[in-house]
């Protein structure tokens, strides 16, 4: 335990992320607090805290949105991993308010008590995403690497999914993502993503709180929420398939993303909160390898024994990028972080959760949200 560090604060501590944090830092021996408001989307309408979430923390159900709700919370808190967010990209792009409000005001009503309030936090750990980059890394065979823009929706619509070099029009190779990388955030969500990381970093440069960024890539586990059908991927299809559906994927189902297990990302935000020459930067948390969406439905049914075949859809999203996986030699560096769990063998913790789910938990809204998107023009 890092010195002066015993009492942690975890906002979105009940979330599917939050809560694997809660758990290391319990079996490490910290006192935890969660703040979480239960979002109606991830938790139900019960309102009631999740069966997993660990009985040795302090579960406080506050809205990071709600003034009243903060007065207290840095009270006696050494340290805090920011957790909470309305997560869900394409549905950002229909409810902007909503998605402004929780991640980037949200976040700047804990800076406002950070720099207004006297306390003791020590280090701020939060959470960002793959989704500010938008595109990946290419390379050129001529022209070396580079940072091609979105696809247009004219060249989607001709089913040429591949990316281009900006600079000779050649098909680019996808090639791992770097934290150098420029930010191009394609959707409401990655701007508010951004802000959040980059809002942080500089309040905790200017005050003198050291602050490390997360740049998750595509995380999966057991406790992702099957009833939110704009999160993971791999929680959706397991959603398809364990209602007998089958699993739709978008283009042509070969593009390539770097799923990492969530309990790997709890360990990372661990090694942040003990590192000591970290602070001040934004690091990519993803395993540094990657698989196409196609052959992960693959895995999945394989996996769940089933016999149903995937939906290749040629349908794309508006916004979607093509090829996007981490290169995480600097959380490997300053962070000694290395992923320890495979794709193939992570997903296997998939199945028994699913199968031990109340039924009203698996409902697939996959539908209903590619309705609504459909609706909005947002996939074509
Ligand atoms: N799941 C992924 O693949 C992924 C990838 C990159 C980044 N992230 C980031 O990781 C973090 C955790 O994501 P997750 O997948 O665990 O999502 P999640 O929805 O399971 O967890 C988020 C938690 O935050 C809470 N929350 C939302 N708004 C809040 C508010 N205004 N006040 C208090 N609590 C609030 C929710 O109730 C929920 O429990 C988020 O910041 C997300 O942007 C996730
Ligand atoms: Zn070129």
């Amino acid at each position: 335990m890092p010195s002066g560090i015993e009492n942690v604060l975890v906002t979105g501590g009940a979330g599917f992320i939050g809560s694997y944090i809660v758990d290391l830092l319990i079996e490490e021996g910290y006192n935890v607090i969660i703040f979480d408001n239960l979002e109606e989307q991830v938790h139900g309408s019960r309102q009631t805290p999740p069966e997993y979430l660990n009985s040795s923390a302090t579960f406080q159900k506050r809205d990071l949105r709600v003034q009243e709700d903060l007065n207290e919370m840095l009270d006696d808190v050494d340290a805090i991993f920011h957790q909470a967010a309305a997560v869900g990209v394409g549905q950002s792009m229909y409810q902007i308010t909503k998605y402004v409000h929780s991640n980037t005001l949200g976040t700047a009503n804990l800076l406002d008590m950070l720099v207004n309030k006297e306390h003791n936090v020590k280090k701020l750990v939060v959470a960002s995403s793959m989704s500010i980059y938008g595109e990946g890394r290419y390379t050129c065979e001529d022209c070396g690497l580079v940072s091609p823009e979105l696809r247009s929706n004219e060249q989607m619509k001709r089913n040429e999914w591949e990316l281009r070099c900006p600079k000779c029009n050649k098909i680019a190779t996808p090639a791992p993502t770097d934290e150098k990388k420029p930010l191009k955030p394609t959707s409401i969500y990655a701007m508010s993503k951004r802000h959040q990381e980059e809002m942080c970093l500089l309040i905790g440069k200017t005050y003198g709180i050291p602050t490390i960024a997360l740049r998750y890539f595509n995380v999966y586990g057991p406790r992702q929420a099957l009833s939110n059908p704009y999160t993971g991927v791999a929680a959706i299809f397991s959603s398809r398939i364990l209602n007998g559906n089958q699993p739709i994927i978008y283009e042509d189902g070969n593009m390539k993303r770097d799923f990492v297990h969530v309990k790997d990302i709890a360990k990372a935000n661990l090694l942040a909160l003990k590192s000591m020459n970290a602070a001040y930067r934004a690091y990519n948390i993803g395993t540094g390898t990657y698989i196409t969406i196609k052959d992960l439905a693959k895995l999945i049914l394989e996996i769940y024994n089933s016999d149903i075949s995937p939906v290749i859809s040629k349908k794309f999203r508006i916004g979607d990028v093509r090829h996007c996986y981490a290169d995480i030699s600097l959380a490997r560096k300053y962070l000694e972080f290395s992923p320890e769990i495979e794709l193939k063998e992570g997903l296997k913790d998939l199945l028994p959760w699913v199968k031990g789910l109340e039924k009203e938990k698996v409902i697939d809204k996959f539908e209903t949200a590619e309705a609504e998107l459909k609706k909005k023009g947002l996939t074509i």
